[in-house]
């Protein structure tokens, strides 16, 4: 078979990942071969991010770089799918001329033949078919061409919520589950090419299997954790409303669930939380947060805030400097409001000026990094399972003259705080660093967006580490 190129371009959110990972695997299947050199490539593909104007945007901007290399190369293939191409459909074949193919969030299963229509025909397809009882993608019998040790696996997707910012609903459809035995067998399969952690994705997990009458999320996760080889399970994202006991209990008793949830908040105003649809108030989710901590004290809370969306005063801006400063995150996500297609706050008066929503963000932005740091601080001292993941960025500033400090690993906390350390000076007695390896750290120093550590002697391990101690030696 003579050798095809495919260049993927992802952008948006870890389920876009996840889908790019089901787009190569198809594609493959058809003698596509990834490429990370777009002058090489026989199709190129975008997939694509709406949840703010900026991700739009971005995916533009992309296309628009691709008319120079289609002029060069007649056949190139140019496809876009994801979330922009389920937004606008055929307008974009109006705004970029020379582009193939459109299709949607739930085209996936079908791009094989979309592609090889367009390879015979040279023809323009779009394909934004969405149901409310999607198929799901299902090509976990393709065994995924890297083996990785972390990665997402979408257990969920679309969304009921229709927060009134928000896209989601309207370009990833109705929220459905996928059967708990084909994402126990995936994850298996995964595991058996040696993955050590796994993220499990949806919108909103905490509702997992509801609708179809599945097996609760909490089960799941017991479920998962029954998978030998895997060391950590990560969940993202949940909701606040739908955060029951159940959930909170399983950081106590599902020894491999890592201490950390990304539950976004978004404001700290109920007036502004009811016009969003968030439906829960700022008391519930104190209440939550408290919940959590007491189940487990450790854990670690992470959240999205919107500044600036319509009708948002200074003094309820100043109630969410408020709960952050009250609950103490350790680390935000904040976003300038941006009005949304189909989104109802498109359509709400009131806006909050550009201007007004860049100096709330960065007065939230300073104010989360103080407390950030703060957090990070507080674990200098501390002996910490990290999984090691492999070199860090810096690897560069490594000592050559001491050969232990030649690479600069990186690896992360149970609480996802990253670490970079050296290897070990004496490796006899801490161990060989490997990728997907628990190794004890020492944290040494704390930054704001990083932590600093040593490897320990896993014989002087200290009393009171719990769960992870077991897979660190
Ligand atoms: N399902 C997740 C969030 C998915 S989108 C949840 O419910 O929490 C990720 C984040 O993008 C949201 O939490 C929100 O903070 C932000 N976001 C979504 N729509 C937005 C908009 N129109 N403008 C600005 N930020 C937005
Ligand atoms: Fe959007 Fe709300 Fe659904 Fe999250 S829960 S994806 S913010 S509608
Ligand atoms: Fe973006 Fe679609 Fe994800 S809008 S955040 S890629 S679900």
């Amino acid at each position: 078979m003579v050798n095809k190129y495919l260049y993927l371009n992802t952008i948006g959110c870890q389920m876009n990942v996840y889908d790019s990972e089901q787009i190569a695997m198809r594609l493959a299947r058809l003698g596509y071969q990834q490429t990370s050199a777009l002058e090489m490539a026989d199709l190129v593909i975008v997939n694509t991010c709406t949840i703010r104007a900026k991700a739009e945007q971005k995916a533009f901007s992309f296309l628009g770089r691709l008319a120079r290399l289609k002029k060069k190369k007649p056949g190139l293939i140019t496809g876009v799918g994801g979330c922009v191409a389920q937004q606008e459909g055929e307008k974009i074949f109006k705004r970029i001329p020379y582009l193939d193919l459109v299709f949607g969030t739930q085209a996936i299963n079908r791009l094989p033949e979309l592609i090889q229509k367009i390879e015979t025909k040279r023809c323009r397809i779009v394909d934004i078919a969405i149901d409310d009882k999607p198929e799901f993608a299902e090509a976990h019998s393709i065994v995924r061409q890297n083996s990785q040790m972390s990665r997402f696996v979408t257990i969920m997707r679309g969304c009921d919520n229709f927060c009134s910012y928000c896209v989601v609903p309207y370009v990833r459809g109705r929220e459905t589950s996928r059967h708990p035995d084909v994402v126990i067998n995936e994850i298996q399969e995964l595991s058996q090419a040696g993955l050590k952690e796994v993220t499990l994705l949806g919108q909103n997990v905490n509702s997992y299997g509801k609708k179809e009458g599945l097996c609760s999320f909490t089960e799941l996760l017991f479920r998962v954790r029954n998978i030998e080889q895997l060391l950590r399970i990560r969940f993202t994202t949940s909701h606040p409303k739908d955060l029951d006991d159940d959930l909170i209990n399983a950081f106590r008793t599902n020894d491999k669930l890592c201490n950390h949830i990304h539950l976004p908040v978004q404001s700290g105003s109920n007036r502004v939380l009811k016009r969003m649809n968030r439906k829960y108030s700022k008391e519930l989710y104190l209440d939550k947060v408290a919940k959590l901590r007491d189940t487990c004290p450790d854990i670690a809370i992470t959240s999205d805030i919107i500044v600036g969306f319509p009708g948002e005063s200074n003094a309820e801006f100043d109630e969410t400097l408020d709960l952050i400063q009250t609950i103490e995150f350790d680390g935000l996500f904040a976003f300038m409001y941006s009005d949304r297609p189909n989104a109802p706050a498109a359509k709400f008066d009131q806006k909050v000026s550009e201007q007004q929503k860049k100096d709330r963000l960065q007065n939230l932005l300073e104010r989360q990094e103080k407390l950030t740091r703060m957090k990070n601080q507080a674990l200098v001292g501390n002996i910490m399972p990290i999984l090691a993941e492999g070199f860090s960025k810096k690897q560069s500033s490594g000592n050559l003259n001491h050969p232990h400090q030649a690479v600069q690993w990186t690896g992360r906390t149970s609480t996802n705080k990253i670490v970079n350390f050296y290897q070990a000076d004496s490796p006899e007695n801490c161990g060989e660093i490997t990728p997907g390896k628990l190794v004890l750290i020492k944290i040494e120093k704390a930054y704001s967006h990083s932590l600093w550590g040593e490897p320990v002697d896993s014989k002087s391990l200290v009393e009171g580490l719990k769960g992870e101690e077991s897979y660190a030696a």
